[in-house]
């Protein structure tokens, strides 16, 4: 017998949703990681780390350790802004990076993504302004779109954002905020030149604009100069989002704002209607495993893996892609940013790569306005040697077919 309800629409269809909710669309990525466990594919798509460093025994023996010490206290509800001890401790982190902090300039969230969010909830009304680069983070544009922001976007070239185009931008659409990945960026894998992160700085405090600098690849430097954060430039003028994620496990979701006290006592409350807190396990298995002192090699062993797969990658395609093809070199990161002839559609190419069993991300969707369909993200990190040996050999293929 069929339920009543059956031949009703879709609530969606029916129910008075609103225009923003109607209108989102599906994360381009989310929706090719699907795709990216069918059998025989090799995917350049996410922006996933390689498994195979992720510390599981170690991070066994934390949470072991925190079962067997304050397993009750794990398993409790606990503050918004996240626990002291792990606050001071990412603060000492962050003091020795060269940014000085206290367990008051911190608040821990659910990963980076939430402190975008945040930050989006506490800048931005429907119908204002970001300043943005130009292409930017996918899935903040996710978070700002929901939030019925608009775009001003600022242009790029190798050595990141083109801040002299910025203050024409900032006169013209007033934006409420200024919203980069100054190092290593997602997608393209650039880093803002050192001269623009100080003009940059300089431009935010002339305009009085929060800088939010999300920078969840700073530590995943494997050749060239570290250079000083927008945050250790610019102190209380810049609000930097970062997160164990790329450093340690995406799976455990913690991340940690780094701001002024009074940033962080607004961002709690919206925090709070939110998830009221980051996970207090997962808080304090990351606080176990800081305990250890660890990290620091860790992030040099995940450094040294990456640096292999970004010249291997790169060393085949120099090998097996037409000419006509341009990437980017990072020092960092997880990306490489290619661009095909302006003629040719990166989103028309993917369908002959699926075809070839083999998955990268257009470069459509990092655009706000959707345009530059000739671009295209490669992550190197996820995949192994020989998948990345055999998916380019196979990403060849498809482009030489095409271009
Ligand atoms: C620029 C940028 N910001 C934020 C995030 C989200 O990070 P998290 O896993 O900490 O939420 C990512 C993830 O890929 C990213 O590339």
């Amino acid at each position: 017998m069929k339920p009543p309800y059956s031949d009703m629409s879709q609530p969606s269809e029916s129910w008075q949703i609103t225009e923003l909710s109607r209108n989102l669309k599906p994360s381009a990525i989310r929706e090719l990681l699907n795709l990216a466990t069918r059998p025989g594919m090799i995917s350049f798509a996410g922006g996933l780390p390689a498994p195979e460093l992720f510390p599981v025994e170690e991070l066994k023996a934390a949470a072991d350790m925190v079962f067997s010490t304050q397993g009750r206290s794990a398993l409790q509800y606990s503050v918004t802004r996240g626990l002291l001890p792990l606050r001071e401790a990412v603060a000492e982190r962050e003091s020795i990076g060269g940014i000085k902090s206290t367990h008051e300039n911190i608040s821990i969230t659910s990963g980076a993504q939430q402190g975008i969010e945040l930050m989006g909830r506490l800048f931005v009304n429907a119908g204002d302004y970001i300043l943005t680069e130009y292409p930017t983070y996918v899935g903040a544009l996710q978070v700002f779109n929901a939030l019925g922001a608009r775009y001003a976007s600022v242009p790029m070239d190798n050595d990141g954002m083109i801040v002299s185009e910025a203050e024409a931008l900032i006169k013209q659409f007033k934006p409420k905020m200024i919203y980069v990945v100054s190092t290593f960026q997602n997608p393209t894998g650039i880093t803002m030149l050192m001269s623009r992160r100080n003009e940059l700085v300089a431009l935010a405090k002339k305009y009085n604009l929060p800088i939010i600098d999300d920078s969840p690849y700073d530590e995943l430097r494997f050749s060239g100069e570290p250079l000083p954060s927008l945050k250790q430039l610019g102190e209380d003028s810049v609000i930097g989002l970062r997160t164990f994620s790329k450093i340690l496990s995406p799976g455990i979701r913690v991340g940690w704002i780094n701001a002024s006290d009074d940033i962080l006592k607004i961002a709690e409350r919206i925090k709070q209607g939110s998830d009221l807190h980051t996970s207090s396990l997962n808080q304090l298995i990351v606080l176990e495993y800081l305990k250890t002192g660890k990290l620091f090699g860790h992030i040099q062993k995940i450094c040294v893996d990456y640096l292999n797969k970004r010249n291997a990658m790169i060393t085949r395609m120099k090998e097996c892609f037409p000419a006509e093809v341009s990437w980017t070199e990072p020092e960092g990161g997880l990306f490489l940013w290619l661009t095909l002839p302006s003629h040719l559609s990166a989103t028309t190419l993917l369908e002959k790569a699926i075809a070839e069993n083999v998955l990268f991300v257009p470069g459509k969707p990092f655009y706000p306005d959707g345009q530059c369909d000739n671009t295209f993200r490669l992550n190197f990190s996820n995949a192994s040697l020989s998948q990345i040996h055999e998916g380019i050999d196979r990403l060849g293929k498809a482009i030489s077919a095409f271009c």
